[in-house]
């Protein structure tokens, strides 16, 4: 076993958590890499951590299952000596209309986006105690702050987020665990890249900063929460400056 510090940051294989992953592999973190399936995406995610020197477990789990993340938190913490930093990062979206929106598009955005988080955060919740310490991190959106037409699913699964992290910090603060939310804005991932082009140019029109944003740009956000102990119950926005 080693003694560096591990992270686990869920929905890694690819995007923004491929990039949180790597970036605390940089700082000198171990990192689990949970995805749903094994895949080439979650291989390249695993040669990028091992490239930093660091340890990269693997370790598949659909987080919108409570008990496979106690299983697949049981089972990892049987190879890793601690797990010191959570990243709930795993989201889908299933954007329509709220007309055209069946009860399974909003049954499955919030089962994944926000259930997903409480799932991880109980899986690991009493091992942080025992440590008497823990640093959880929460990818909400800007879209949860906001709201945005055709997105009444998942903006309700990303504000769910940030009373998720807000209500744990205040549950756990004096017990040495922090738990901030990060607000991505619009940043150029598979999942952005689903969207109509002329959806995307909207949303780029609507950042000061004129770029979209970059997943390294919240992965810069995750490094920074991941060493700030005094920090919790915040909401951070990485997004050019979207919601000011
Ligand atoms: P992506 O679609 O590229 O990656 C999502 C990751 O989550 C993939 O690795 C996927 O396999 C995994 N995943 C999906 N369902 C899962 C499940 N049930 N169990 C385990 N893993 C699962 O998405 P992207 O853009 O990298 O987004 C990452 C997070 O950032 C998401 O929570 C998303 O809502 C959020 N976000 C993204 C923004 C963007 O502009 N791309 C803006 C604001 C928030």
């Amino acid at each position: 076993m080693s003694d560096a510090k591990t992270a686990l940051v869920t929905g890694a294989s690819r995007g923004i958590g491929r990039a949180i992953a790597v970036a605390l592999a940089r700082e000198g973190m171990d990192v689990a890499v949970i995805a749903t399936a094994d895949s080439p995406a979650v291989q390249e995610t695993v040669r990028l951590i091992e490239e930093t020197g660091r340890k990269a477990y693997f370790a598949p789990c659909n987080v919108s299952d409570f008990a496979a993340c106690g299983d697949c938190t049981a089972k990892l913490l049987e190879e890793v000596a601690t797990i010191d930093v959570l990243v709930n990062n795993a989201g889908i979206t299933r954007d329509k209309l709220l007309l055209q929106m069946q009860e399974k598009d909003f049954d499955d955005v919030i089962a994944v986006n926000l259930k997903g988080a409480f799932n991880m955060t109980k899986a690991l919740l009493r091992h942080f105690l025992k440590n008497k310490s823990g640093t959880i991190i929460n990818i909400s959106s800007v879209v949860g702050l906001m709201g945005n037409a055709g997105q009444a699913n998942y903006a309700a699964s990303k504000a769910g987020l940030i009373g998720l992290t807000k209500s744990i910090a205040k549950e756990y603060a004096a017990k040495g665990i922090v738990c901030n939310a990060i607000c991505p804005g619009y940043i150029e991932t598979d999942m952005t890249g689903q969207m109509p082009q002329a959806a995307r140019e909207k949303l780029q029109a609507a950042v000061p900063m004129q770029r979209p944003g970059l997943p390294e740009d919240v992965a810069a956000a995750a490094v920074f929460l991941s060493r700030a102990p005094y920090i919790t119950g915040e909401v951070l926005r990485v997004d050019g400056g979207m919601y000011i």
